[in-house]
């Protein structure tokens, strides 16, 4: 007792004990800040490093897991000799996909449905190997000849099932407003990667509703979206006065942008010749509503979406030329992103002080 007295008073007088205090209380929220900015930095150079190729292989190899050496795409002969189908584990309308096994690793085979359907095949495949990086899922090997894709098997499985993912006991830490946000920025980042691409501006039209716009994205066991299915993606160039048109069929539904639906009214019958083509900003209008679906029901997302209120708006005007790029989409979210964990920081700093 007589100890801790004699200490106290010898070590910390007690009139510098509070300046003492406050200024260690200082150091940590400094401290916390510089974290926050280092774990903020890391999430924006991770996000901009769109041209990055994942495994860090030269172009047309690839190496998976722990491997050292990079290994070239699997040609037809390898593919036939080396690679064993397991079980179907997705189906849409350009491709069968199997669950399949090389060298002990799980891979993907993904074959083309109908002959009908071999200029979409070729078309995404030309557009994968176009565009690998951190990106995009991962190509193995191909054969052209024989309409056979191999990648990466990512057990998750397409976005579509997020939700369901989430509430696995495995998952639930995940379940989180923060989690759920990183997965928008993630999604917004490939939007971004796909208008500024080394092809130049690409539109992922496959995505004529929420469904099929999520089915085309692959969630990664470390929860980061790639994007699986490039079939569909037609270059604009707005210099040279190239616009397109996301297929030959009249689209309805407030999911597609509406420039994307029939101009002349239900008394003028549909007809391809006349409907006008239109850019990228079609993707735009899109990301209010994919990003509501990662926010999901959880505690904190509304909050978020209190947040993207205005950037999303904007998405949402009806005059294309005024919505905003991916750029700034993906600066507003990630500037949103940096202000609700400085927030959730501060409450206990606060407290601390
Ligand atoms: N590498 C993979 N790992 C796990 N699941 C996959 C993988 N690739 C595809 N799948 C599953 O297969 C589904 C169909 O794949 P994909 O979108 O490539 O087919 P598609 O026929 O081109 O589709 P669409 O009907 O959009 O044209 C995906 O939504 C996903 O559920
Ligand atoms: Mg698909």
């Amino acid at each position: 007792m007589e100890k801790k007295a004699h200490f106290v008073k010898r070590d910390f007088p007690p009139r510098e004990a509070p300046s003492l205090l406050l200024l260690l209380l200082v150091v940590a929220v400094l401290l916390l800040n510089a974290l926050l900015y280092l774990y903020l930095g890391n999430l924006h150079g991770s996000s901009g490093r769109a041209d990055a190729e994942p495994s860090l292989c030269p172009y047309g190899s690839f190496k998976l897991g722990p491997v050292k050496n990079c290994s070239p795409w699997l040609s037809c002969e390898a593919i036939n000799r080396e690679v064993r189908k397991l079980k179907c584990v997705g189906e849409g309308a350009v491709k069968k996909v199997f669950l399949s096994e090389w060298k002990e690793n799980k891979v993907v085979i993904s074959q083309l449905t109908k002959p009908e359907l071999k200029e979409d095949f070729l078309h995404g495949l030309k557009m994968l190997k176009a565009l690998q990086s951190k990106h995009v899922v991962r190509l193995l090997g191909y054969c052209e000849k024989q309409f056979t894709i191999l990648t990466e098997y990512h057990p998750l499985g397409s976005l579509r099932g997020l939700n369901e993912t989430l509430h696995i006991p495995k998952y639930k830490s995940m379940n989180t407003w923060h989690r759920r946000l990183m997965l928008a920025i993630d999604y917004v980042s490939i939007i971004h990667y796909l208008h500024s691409s080394p092809l130049g501006t690409l539109v992922m039209c496959d995505s004529n509703d929420l469904d099929k716009a999520l089915s085309q994205y692959l969630l990664t066991s470390d929860f980061h979206i790639l994007v699986n299915d490039l079939d569909a993606l037609p270059l604009v160039n707005r210099s040279a006065g190239r616009l397109v048109k996301c297929g030959h069929r009249e689209l309805w539904g407030e999911f597609v942008a509406p420039e994307q639906r029939w101009p002349y009214g239900e008394d003028v019958p549909f007809d391809d010749e006349l409907m006008p083509p239109y850019d990228e900003k079609t993707d735009i209008w899109k990301i209010p509503d994919v990003s509501n679906f990662f926010l999901g029901h959880v505690e904190g997302s509304d909050i978020v979406r209190l947040h993207l209120f205005d950037i999303h708006a904007a998405c949402k005007k009806k005059d294309p030329a005024e919505r905003p790029s991916a750029q700034e989409v993906l600066d507003t979210y990630k500037k949103v992103l940096t202000l609700l964990i400085r927030e959730a920081a501060m409450p206990s700093t606060r407290e601390m002080l």
